[in-house]
């Protein structure tokens, strides 16, 4: 051990060179951990002291502590100084011009799909709905057959559905929900479903992921002629005018019996489309009675209750009300498009406070 502290004595004003000529914080460490650290040159001489005689520890012990001090002072000084140049050196490549005019920041807004959610919501909600939610993720009973739309029935082709493994899909419509809730819940039934689905379609008019609102009533008497109230009260707040034009076209869906597709007039001018003006049609949304086998399935006893439903497609009506013409914009992410279209997040729709 003498040998050992007779060496590093000699090689300390290499050693202490070596620090001050250092510039990397990380060398320095380095050295800390080959002289200091637990089983570093110096400490390792400290440690040995246990077997030295009192005699022997007082000169060895007062070498050892000298150079330990000499090689810390060193050590820390030098990364003193390196913190220093580095701080420095930041400042230098970061500083802030605070004369120059500051940015603004961007304020977040709500997308119009939320803002018409949220309208529509609010107008449903006036007329006693509720709002009810289903998985997107679903199995065929519940998008398909509890429907009435069985495994070879033409519609199912016309809904261009992503398939996963294990019988899944992805819902292509919100009527799922209507049975969930019809299944879950006791009638009398009145809710809206507003929600993500998904079909295999991409082009100017057709995202793989859209919304739809969903409406089920279902109670005893209930007629075509309710159907038809709601949803002309519904678009007349909605489109925010005291009357439009509406057209019940008989169609056809495999879950209502009669069905309808709901058209608004709107005229159409170079530049605009005016809602509720006549001169053309626009479809709006599907609607009907709900279907016999659709209650049956959900163990409903179709003589006692009946109802109806309606469906309608979120972006398109926000199109519509907001004068959006392409779609695929709805889902591009561009700053400047969402803060056209969006909305102040505390701008909260109201049927008596005003709906937009
Ligand atoms: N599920 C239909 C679709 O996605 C929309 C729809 C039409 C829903 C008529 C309904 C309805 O509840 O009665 O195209």
């Amino acid at each position: 051990m003498k040998d050992c502290l007779h060496d590093i004595k000699s090689r300390l004003p290499k050693l202490l060179e070596q620090i001050i000529l250092s510039e990397q914080i990380k060398a320095l460490e380095d050295l800390r951990i080959e002289y200091l650290g637990k089983n570093g040159t110096i400490t390792l001489l400290l440690k040995s002291m246990a077997d030295m005689t009192d005699e022997e520890r007082r000169n060895f012990g007062k070498d050892v502590n000298e150079l330990k001090v000499q090689i810390t002072e060193a050590i820390d000084a030098r990364k003193d100084l390196l913190v220093q140049e580095e701080l420095n050196n930041r400042l230098k490549s970061e500083w802030v011009d605070l004369s120059l005019p500051a940015k603004t920041y961007r304020r977040g807004v709500l997308h119009p799909v939320s803002r018409a959610i949220a309208e529509i919501s609010e107008i449903f909600a006036s007329m006693g709905f509720s709002i009810a939610e289903g998985p997107e993720i679903e199995d065929d009973f519940h998008n398909f057959d509890a429907l009435n739309i069985p495994q070879h029935h033409p519609a199912r082709q016309m809904h261009d559905t992503f398939y996963m493994p294990n019988s899944l899909l992805l819902r292509t419509h919100t009527s799922n929900v209507q049975i969930r809730h019809m299944t879950d819940e006791q009638p009398p039934f009145r809710i809206i479903v507003p929600g993500r689905v998904y079909r295999y379609d991409y082009d100017a008019t057709h995202t793989p992921m859209f919304h739809q609102i969903e409406g089920l009533y279902i109670d005893r008497n209930i007629t075509m002629a309710n159907l038809k109230w709601t949803i002309t009260e519904f678009l007349k707040a909605f489109f925010e005018r005291d009357h439009i034009p509406v057209r019940f076209r008989p169609s056809y869906f495999p879950f209502t019996e009669p069905s309808a597709e709901v058209d608004i007039a709107c005229k159409r001018t170079k530049n605009d489309l005016i809602i509720g003006e006549e001169d053309s049609w626009l479809e709006v949304m599907g609607c009907g009675m709900t279907h016999p086998n659709v209650l049956k399935n959900v163990s409903i006893d179709g003589k006692n209750l009946q109802g109806f439903a309606f469906g309608m497609g979120v972006e398109r009506l926000a199109m519509l009300k907001y004068g959006i013409s392409d779609l695929r914009d709805f889902y591009s992410s561009d700053f400047r498009w969402l803060s056209h279209y969006g909305t102040k997040p505390l701008k909260i729709p109201s049927m008596t406070g005003g709906l937009s």
